[in-house]
């Protein structure tokens, strides 16, 4: 079963047939919201918003623990994460589509492994390629079958928030080899490597990062809320093509 985490923009699936809507309790606590289990085409398919259903979950208070866990215990054997991010690479402007290869995380403060100690020896998961291959040409392939434009490979730069970055701190990020930047690609992705749960992301640029193009001065919510909705449709006919394979 494939399992879909949506973010902002992405709070529903209308392409999803929902059968049933549950509240799925972990012992990390409760996911963000319901999960939604259906189908699209001939795939069964459960998908939980990231920030709860009327967005009111931020970045840093996400419980990434009882999301992964909750779509581990409900039978997902992979995850597809949609995300929207800032274009720090010059060639990711707004609208663009990404699935990225590589994660530096800046996060700190969030409950980051379903290792708490005590309950036998530790385990050090191997994240050396964070997300899965197999996951990544499933987007890349229907992407491509459906003629939609997709950036192949790009850094995520995973920063706390809820605020959005500073002009030096973009240029740090891209000192560091960051093209994108988002709040939430960490820890969720390393928490579905720790279940052994392949997972991979779809991300769409929202905006130019802080500092650079159009947002040298500022980012535009109205301008993010107006590539971000179109976009989103973009997005779920990716999903109807993976889910088509
Ligand atoms: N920074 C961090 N997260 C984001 C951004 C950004 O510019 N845009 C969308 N998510």
């Amino acid at each position: 079963m494939l399992g879909i985490i949506g973010g902002s923009g992405l709070t529903q699936l209308a392409n999803l047939d929902v059968a049933h809507r549950e509240v799925v309790r972990t012992p990390y606590g409760e996911p963000s919201g319901p999960l939604s289990f259906g189908r699209i085409g001939a795939q069964d398919v459960v998908f939980v918003a990231r920030h709860g259903y009327g967005h009111t979950i931020p970045p840093h208070l996400v419980n990434y623990r009882a999301n992964i866990h909750a779509l581990e215990s409900s039978g997902v054997t992979r995850i597809i994460s949609v995300a929207s991010v800032g274009g720090i690479r010059s060639d990711l402007g707004p609208g663009v589509l990404v699935v990225p290869h590589q994660i530096i995380d800046y996060t700190w403060g969030r409950e980051m492994t379903f290792q708490s100690g005590g309950d036998g020896p530790v385990v050090h998961v191997d994240f050396t390629e964070p997300y899965d291959a197999a996951v990544r040409t499933l987007l890349l392939d229907a992407c491509r079958r459906i003629g939609e434009d997709v950036t192949d490979g790009a850094v995520y730069a995973a920063t706390q928030g809820p605020r959005l970055e500073t002009a030096a701190e973009i240029d740090r990020l891209q000192r560091d080899g960051a093209d994108l930047v988002g709040m939430t690609g960490m820890p969720e992705a390393a928490l579905a490597r720790e279940l052994g749960l392949p997972y991979a992301a779809l991300c769409l640029v929202a905006n130019w990062a802080a500092g650079r193009a159009d947002s040298a001065h500022g980012i535009s919510f109205d301008d993010l809320e107006a590539v971000l909705h179109p976009a989103m449709a973009r997005v779920r006919r990716i999903i109807e093509g993976v889910c088509g394979e």
